[in-house]
C-alpha cells in the first residue's frame, strides 16, 4: 500500500509494469488550497494527464488506464460536469497529433454513449486516427463504473445463452474478462491512487484481483514524472505471488 518514496535504486526498464491504472484524485482539494474554483484544479489536472501519458509511453508501459469520469460523477453540480466535459474535449482535440506522433492508441472504457454528442464526435475522430497505433494503449475511463461494466457483461452473456450462441458451461473467468471494456488487455499490475484516499471507488474491480496498489499523498495536479518513477521503483521491489508461495517451498512440500 503506502510506501516510503526513498528508493535509491535506479528504475529497472526491464521490469516496467505492463498495465498501470490511475485514480486521479485531489483536483478539488488542490484548487481549494489555492483558494481557486474547483475547475482550476481540473485544468491543472489535465496538464498532469499530458505529462503522465507521455512519460508512460517513453517508459515502455503497454497500457495506461486513467479514471477521468465515473458513473457517479454525473451527480456532481451541472457546472462542474460541463467544465469536465469541455476539458475532456479540449484534451482529445489538442492531444490528437501527440498521440499519433507517439504511436499511442486511444481507447475508451465506459458508457461513451452518455457523453455529450460533440465530445463523442471528437473522441471518435481520435479513436479512428489512432486505431492502428501499437506503442501504448491509453484507456480513458469515461462514465465508467465497475459495477455497470460487470452488469453489462452479465446481460451480454445472458443474451448469448438465451440465443444459444453460448451455453452455461462456457462461462469461465476468461469469458467474463472477454465481455468487459478491457477485453484483450492484461489486468492492471499497478493501481495508483493520488491524494491519500484508500478506496477503489468502483474502478476495475474485476481486473484488480491481483493488482499492486499504491496510495500517494500527492494531489493529482501536483503529480509529476518524478513521483511516478519513484512509485514504479517501489512496485519493482514488491514480491508478487498471486496467492501462491515460492516454488522452492511448494516443491519441497
Ligand atoms: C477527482 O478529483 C478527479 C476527477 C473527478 C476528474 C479527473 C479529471 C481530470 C484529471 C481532468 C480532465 C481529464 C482529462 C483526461 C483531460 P476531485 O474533483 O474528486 O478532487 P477532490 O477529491 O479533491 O474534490
Amino acid at each position: 500500500m503506502k510506501s516510503n518514496l526513498k528508493n535509491d535504486v535506479p528504475l529497472d526498464l526491464e521490469k516496467i509494469p505492463a498495465h498501470v491504472a490511475v485514480i486521479m484524485d485531489g483536483n478539488g482539494r488542490w484548487a481549494k488550497k489555492k483558494l481557486m474554483n474547483r475547475v482550476k484544479g481540473h485544468e491543472k489536472g489535465s496538464q498532469t494527464v499530458r505529462t503522465i501519458v507521455t512519460a508512460s509511453a517513453r517508459l515502455g508501459i503497454n497500457v495506461l488506464t486513467l479514471y477521468a469520469f465515473s458513473t457517479e460523477n454525473w451527480g456532481r453540480p451541472k457546472a462542474e460536469v460541463t467544465a469536465l466535459m469541455m476539458l475532456l474535449k479540449k484534451f482529445i482535440v489538442s492531444e490528437r497529433d501527440e498521440l499519433q506522433k507517439n504511436n499511442i492508441r486511444l481507447n475508451i472504457i465506459g458508457q461513451k454513449y452518455r457523453l455529450p454528442e460533440d465530445v463523442q464526435k471528437e473522441i471518435d475522430i481520435t479513436l479512428e486516427l489512432t486505431r492502428n497505433n501499437t506503442r501504448m494503449i491509453l484507456n480513458l475511463a469515461l462514465s465508467y463504473g465497475s459495477r455497470e461494466e460487470i452488469t453489462s457483461a452479465v446481460k451480454n452473456i445472458a443474451q448469448k445463452i438465451s440465443s444459444k450462441a453460448l451455453c452455461v458451461e462456457d462461462i469461465t473467468q476468461d469469458l467474463i474478462s472477454d465481455h468487459l471494456y478491457t477485453r484483450g488487455q492484461p489486468d492492471p499490475d499497478l493501481i495508483i491512487r493520488t491524494s491519500g484516499e484508500y478506496r477503489l471507488s468502483n474502478f476495475l474491480m474485476w481486473q484488480a484481483a491481483y493488482s499492486e496498489i499504491f496510495i500517494s499523498d500527492v494531489l493529482w495536479p501536483d503529480f509529476s514524472e518524478d513521483v511516478f518513477i519513484e512509485i514504479l521503483k517501489d512496485y519493482q521491489k514488491r514480491d508478487r505471488r498471486f496467492g501462491k508461495i515460492e516454488c522452492s517451498i511448494s516443491n519441497d512440500g
